[in-house]
């Protein structure tokens, strides 16, 4: 019962059916079944020692020369991007095809096989909606891209290995600079299609995740220990998140939170689909060592330096 539980968790990690049918009950937008219900009622992985997300405090950040650069598989290929789906009227999801789309490097312990990307927002403009925060900081919106260790045959036996998973994170940054860029235009015109739960549109051949992830310095990111931040909050997953924020314009941003909905009725719409920060518990977050100095803060050493001859 456990296997099947947790295979048809994985199919879709934001659907989690039990083995009779039922749905496990977790939610965001009711104090019943929001995030802070989730350790007492999911406890087993919920109330772990490795959860995720995290707050990362800069100043507490180790240096670790073992985060090398990542190799990039089918990043740019877009018929790897299959379909966009109202994940269960709890995010958005976009699957992979994982024979065409894969990572390695960045520290990792071999090759991971990209499953799925999926996203987590809060409610338009007025509250962000990001899982990690970085020093406090909640940004509007953060990706995640799922992927599965490729010796593994199947994700209930990754989900047993506490690196059977590597998530890349990425933070959305607000511009005003409206409908830009082209893909995040082409991915989100798709979001009315798919209002209502469980619906799913084919988006081969439009969109490729480079497009998607442009601007953004792939060599610059956090490292660290942690868990599915979806019930039931499997402790298996190899957390990377880039500092570098991708920048969508706010009138995209604004269309996840008014356009997709919980139910297969139209209300009410999915808003503040994140989990709060859980504790570090002894963790430490890694990043690359900064002795390579940034051009920009190389610029302002210099200006500093200027400040004080002067
Ligand atoms: C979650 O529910 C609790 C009550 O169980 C409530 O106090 C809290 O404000 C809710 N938090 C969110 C983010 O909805
Ligand atoms: C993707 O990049 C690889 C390596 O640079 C290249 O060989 C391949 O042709 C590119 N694929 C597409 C669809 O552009
Ligand atoms: C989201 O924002 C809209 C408009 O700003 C507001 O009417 C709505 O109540 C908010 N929803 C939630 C869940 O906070
Ligand atoms: C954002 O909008 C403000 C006010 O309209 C404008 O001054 C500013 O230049 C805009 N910024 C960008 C990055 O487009
Ligand atoms: C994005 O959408 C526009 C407008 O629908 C289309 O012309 C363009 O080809 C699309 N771009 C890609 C790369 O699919
Ligand atoms: C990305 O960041 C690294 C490390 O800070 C830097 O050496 C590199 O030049 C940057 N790449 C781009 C394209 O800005
Ligand atoms: C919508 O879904 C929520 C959560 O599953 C449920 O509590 C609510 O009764 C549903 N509302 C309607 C109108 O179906
Ligand atoms: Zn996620």
């Amino acid at each position: 019962m456990k296997a099947q539980l947790v295979t048809l968790v994985v199919a879709c990690l934001f659907g989690t059916v039990l083995s009779d049918g039922s749905t496990l009950a977790w939610c965001y937008h009711l104090p019943s079944c929001n995030y802070t219900t989730w350790p007492t009622k999911i406890p087993h992985h919920c109330s772990g020692a490795r959860q995720s997300p995290v707050n990362i405090v800069t100043a507490d950040v180790q240096a670790d020369p073992s985060l090398t650069t990542f190799s990039f598989t089918g990043f740019n290929d877009s018929s790897a991007l299959l379909n966009i789906k109202n994940a269960d009227g709890k995010s958005v999801m976009v699957s992979l095809d994982d024979s065409k789309m894969s990572v390695s490097g960045g520290g990792l312990s071999g090759l991971y096989k990209s499953k799925q990307f999926h996203l987590h927002w809060g409610n338009g403009s007025s509250s962000a909606g990001s899982e990690h925060t970085v020093n406090g900081k909640r940004y509007p919106m953060e990706l995640h891209i799922v992927h599965m260790k490729s010796t593994h045959p199947s994700m209930t036996v990754a989900l047993d290995d506490p690196t059977g998973l590597a998530v890349l994170g990425f933070f959305i940054e607000a511009t005003n600079d409206s409908s830009t860029p082209e893909m995040w235009k082409n991915l989100t015109s798709f979001l009315l299609k798919i209002s209502r739960k469980g619906d799913v549109v084919d988006i081969k051949n439009q969109i490729t995740m480079d497009g998607l992830l442009k601007g953004v310095n792939r060599t610059r990111y956090y490292r660290y220990l942690g868990s599915l931040t979806t019930p039931s909050c499997d402790e298996a997953v190899v957390w990377t998140v880039f500092k570098d924020p991708i920048k969508v314009s706010q009138d995209l941003i604004n269309l996840f939170s008014t356009s997709v909905y919980i139910n297969t009725t139209a209300q009410p719409l999915i808003t503040n689909n994140f989990r709060g920060v859980q504790a570090l518990k002894g963790r430490v977050i890694k990043s690359q060592p900064s002795s390579a100095t940034t051009p920009y803060e190389a610029l302002s050493l210099t200006a500093a330096l200027l400040y004080y001859l002067l």
